[in-house]
């Protein structure tokens, strides 16, 4: 990914874009301004539904010239993690309620020269993972509870954007602070307000009835507070 931490970042997710659209969708997105691909990958477990696995993160990067970051809902991360030695994420969020031991996780994903990202779900205060904020790129804020797209955000979460942020001036650390679930353009501004620098969006741009557009309505958006 290489970029300033502190730059405005897009991120669209397709989960919930149907199989036979996406290389279209992910087309259309690119020229309006899209440059980093969400895949999250579901076991079933942590999360409810199975998504996509590493087969078709590889199928996606012959079809793609955009970053592609994985967000992580398996139980066990540290086994898929040890199956990825190439390039192809530019970074990797894992769950903190996934692994037993982070840190270790952390510096495997690091040894293989991709950014690392922690996510923490609903449940999980702030609190648990400051310990981490130093060893970490990027921090994902869960607005939802994992699993699905197209819930709604649950509002309560926007104040642990805020904590992060004050944390990471309090601290002087250099982290992204992502939020993903529920993300629409409409609520978009109040979390960069906040304090978000990456959003993650999924049914926001890819079922908006203003897709692919609305693509470049969210990078306005960033550019704003971000330049
Ligand atoms: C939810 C996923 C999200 C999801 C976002 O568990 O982590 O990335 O695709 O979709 P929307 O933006 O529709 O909530
Ligand atoms: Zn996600």
């Amino acid at each position: 990914m290489a970029k300033k931490k502190t730059e405005g970042i897009l991120s669209g997710s397709i989960l919930d874009v149907p199989f036979y659209k996406i290389p279209e969708k992910i087309k259309l997105a690119e020229e309006h301004g899209l440059r980093v691909i969400h895949l999250d990958i579901m076991d079933g477990v942590f999360a409810p539904q199975i998504s996509f696995g590493l087969n078709f993160a590889r199928q996606l990067r012959e079809i793609t010239n955009a970053d592609l970051e994985a967000h992580l809902m398996v139980v066990n991360p540290e086994n898929l993690v040890n199956r990825i030695s190439d390039k192809l994420f530019s970074r990797i969020f894992f769950h903190y309620e996934a692994t037993m031991y982070p840190i270790r996780l952390i510096e495997s994903i690091k040894r293989n020269g991709i950014e690392v990202g922690i996510a923490i779900n609903p449940s999980t205060p702030i609190q648990s993972i400051e310990y981490l904020l130093s060893e970490v790129d990027a921090v994902l804020v869960m607005l939802v509870e994992p699993g699905f797209g197209g819930q709604k955000m649950i509002t309560s979460m926007i104040r642990k954007i805020e904590q992060l942020r004050l944390l990471k001036e309090h601290l002087g650390y250099d982290f992204v602070i992502a939020c993903d679930g529920g993300i629409k353009i409409e609520n978009a501004e109040q979390l960069i307000t906040k304090g978000a620098n990456e959003l993650i969006v999924g049914t926001g741009i890819f079922n908006s009835p203003r897709f692919p557009r609305v693509v470049s309505e969210f990078l306005d958006l960033l550019r704003k507070y971000y330049s």
